[in-house]
């Protein structure tokens, strides 16, 4: 396995791969590499010849009092981890090296970036969108695979992919949850270890969802109130929002009608944490 820092090493490596006629693939991340990142890896290597992870905390996602300074750090794992499943190149590069002194281009996706967590986090998903564009002209990937836990956050990228007609495919794959229910996350290492038993509330809550609507409920007000109630089990769960919206245009629903995102942000302890699931109430 190789390890670049540099753009220019990795665009040598992954051209070297394109001349040999390989199928490139790109799993980007911030590291702190954990059983979500692996299953997007898995995904890539059974579809790809040449894997590309690319390892990067990127500050401009990261709002002003969020969790930049602390956020999990640990790249000799993250390195050992990315080599025992076969991955080609993991691209870690600096944030001079992505930067540079001043960056004057930003890529901003309108209207699906002011639903749900970009409500709470201005400026994230325009942090995110740029970073993943210059990933995918750095990397000349074919494909890049991106997970469902952060919804908002594929369906954002995706839409930068089709409007900016960038030529790469984009995978989602499914959410790895923990045995209670808890979507593996780098930010779960901020919980104490009674708080990630709460932490399975905000699962439960989304599968709340789904019983209630397949037990024929379709009022999202009264599906969203009971959401609240189990996540009221938890004094230490602080809502940010529940909402259940369309899962394209993730615009707000009265009534429940087709492929449904529900969705929660809660604060719990230190952690800030996010998880979803596509509801299909077959009823357009
Ligand atoms: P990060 O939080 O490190 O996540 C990298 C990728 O792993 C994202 O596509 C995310 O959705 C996916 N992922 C995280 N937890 C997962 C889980 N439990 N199951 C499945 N997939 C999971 O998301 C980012 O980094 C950044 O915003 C990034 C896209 C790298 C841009 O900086």
């Amino acid at each position: 396995m190789d390890v670049a820092g540099s753009i220019e090493a990795v665009r040598s490596k992954v051209g070297a791969a394109r001349r040999r006629g390989e199928r490139i693939g790109l799993v980007p991340t911030m590291g702190a590499l954990h059983a979500g990142h692996m299953s997007l890896i898995e995904t890539a290597r059974r579809s790809c010849e040449y894997v590309v992870v690319s390892i990067f905390v990127n500050p401009t996602q990261f709002g002003a009092g969020e969790d930049l300074a602390k956020y999990p750090r640990s790249l000799e794992s993250d390195l050992a981890m990315c080599e025992e499943s076969g991955v080609d190149v993991v691209f870690a590069p600096s944030v001079e090296e992505m930067y540079g002194s001043e960056n004057l281009t930003w890529v901003t996706v309108e209207k699906l970036t002011g639903a749900l967590c970009g409500r709470f986090r201005p400026g994230h998903f325009r942090g995110v969108t740029t970073v993943c564009a210059k990933l995918f002209n750095i990397v000349w990937a074919d494909v890049a695979f991106f997970g469902q836990k952060d919804a908002q956050q594929a369906i954002v990228i995706k839409r930068m992919v089709s409007d900016l007609n960038m030529p790469l495919e984009i995978v989602v794959c499914p959410t790895v949850r923990e045995a209670s229910g808890l979507a593996v996350s780098s930010r779960n290492k901020y919980l104490g270890e009674h708080e990630r038993e709460e932490a399975a509330l905000i699962y439960e809550s989304l599968r709340k969802c789904r019983e209630m609507v397949e037990s024929g409920v379709d009022e999202v007000k009264a599906i969203i109130e009971a959401m609240r109630e189990v996540l009221g089990k938890s004094p230490d769960i602080k809502i940010e929002y529940v909402e259940i919206v369309d899962a394209e245009s993730l615009e707000r629903l009265e009534r429940v009608r087709g492929r449904v995102l529900a969705a929660a942000a809660v604060r719990l302890g230190a952690a800030r944490l996010i998880d979803n699931i596509v509801v299909d109430a077959g009823r357009e």
